[in-house]
């Protein structure tokens, strides 16, 4: 019979185990480091070395072998269960390391890991499979705050300002005070590049372009909308929180010739979007997370008018780390793909604009190029 510990009382037996598993952790983190041979790396994890753990410093199996540019070591630990995604202390991924150490073979191998855990992950869920798993990045957000949480978000306050800069801002207020910025001024920038490459050129541009818009935010990207060379023929707002519609009332937005502002989240009106078709769709919306995101690529071929037609989407997905945003940037190319959709990339350089400016309303885009995607139909 086994017997539990009294309850209060040391649980000795589980205390071994868990020094044993870090030691073994411990040793295989060194001996990776020192160059040990692969067949004895091999033998520790069959031994029950374990392939997650992380030291004091957060340095994991896949960092060390990261770190020795050990291709065929680091494929055998991603094969025995590493975990793709795992940070240290100064949130650097292996696949950073590989980066770091300009080493693509490494990276590749790392990044494609991610990109498969990822699209796995999203099928999972799909079927209602509940996934709390360590190799999900952003793909289901446990944020239950107002920043991660759509109905939190919904009723929490908003403040529109402009900052010490001049910048234009949007704030939410946290449950605990803190103020967190819905959309900052310097993302105008990306917004007209977006604005440029979904409607400058588009054959449909001098007739006025059918647009739908998810997410006003500070009403950037609508307000380019507004002033194309002809503005647009019809333009669709989609905006979920009561704040938002408030200022939009304040600014004038009802008021203005064919623009159409539906009240509430997009996931309650979009169904009955799908007769007219668009030529120009965006979305960029705040507090929801991947699978959100996903659902609306699954409706994408219904909105869109034809082949011609153009969609874009703010992709901040992992954008405080280089390896979780090229991850999201496969991940989100193929599931477009999967609908019929083929996406074109290019980059806005977000750091054009002095980088001091905007202090710590940059902190949740950590990097210096923006990827802007463009998606259209596949003509077969
Ligand atoms: C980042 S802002 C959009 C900024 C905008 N692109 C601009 O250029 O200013 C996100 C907006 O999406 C809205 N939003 C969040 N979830 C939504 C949903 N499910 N449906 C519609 N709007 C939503 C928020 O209230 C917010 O106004």
């Amino acid at each position: 019979m086994v017997s539990s510990p009294e309850p209060g009382a040391p649980d000795t037996a589980m205390e071994d185990t868990v020094n044993e598993l870090v030691e073994r952790g411990q040793d295989l983190v060194d001996s990776i480091l020192d160059r040990a041979p692969f067949q004895s790396i091999v033998d520790k994890i069959q031994a029950g070395a374990p392939v997650w753990f992380q030291d004091d410093e957060g340095l994991s199996p896949l960092h060390a072998a990261a770190y020795i540019e050990n291709a065929e070591l680091l494929k055998y630990l991603l094969d025995e269960g590493a975990v793709w995604n795992a940070v240290d202390n100064l949130h650097n991924s292996a696949g950073d390391v590989a980066l770091s150490l300009n080493n693509e073979e490494c990276y590749t191998l790392i990044r494609d890991a991610g990109i498969r855990s990822e699209m796995l992950l999203t099928l999972l869920s799909k079927r209602d499979v509940q996934i709390e798993s360590p190799y999900s990045l952003v793909l289901k957000a446990s944020d239950t705050t107002a920043a991660g949480s759509t109905d939190t978000f919904l009723t929490s306050k908003l403040r529109y300002t402009t900052d010490e800069h001049g910048q234009d801002i949007c704030l939410l207020t946290l449950e605990d005070g803190e103020e967190v910025g819905v959309m900052m001024g310097w993302e105008r920038g990306i917004m007209q590049q977006t604005v440029r490459k979904l409607c400058s050129d588009h054959p449909n541009l001098s007739r006025g372009l059918k647009v739908l818009n998810i997410g006003f935010g500070l009403g950037i990207i609508d307000s380019l909308f507004q002033v194309l060379l002809t503005p647009p023929s019809e333009h669709v707002i989609i905006e979920a929180h009561p704040d938002v519609l408030q200022h939009m009332r304040e600014t004038g937005w009802y008021d203005k010739k064919g623009v159409t502002i539906l009240e509430g989240k997009w996931q309650d009106h979009i169904e009955a979007l799908h007769i007219p078709g668009f030529d120009v769709v965006y979305t960029d919306t705040f507090s929801e997370d991947y699978l959100e995101l996903h659902k609306f690529f699954e409706i994408l071929p219904d909105l869109l008018e034809g082949p011609e037609s153009r969609f874009s989407f703010f992709h901040g997905l992992g954008a405080m780390n280089a390896l979780f945003y090229d991850v999201y940037t496969h991940v989100s190319e193929m599931h477009l793909a999967d609908v019929g959709v083929d996406v074109e990339w290019s980059e806005v350089d977000v750091f054009a604009d002095t980088r001091e400016r905007w202090g710590k309303t940059r902190e949740y885009f950590a990097l210096r190029l923006y990827r802007l995607p463009i998606g259209k139909m596949r003509t077969v």
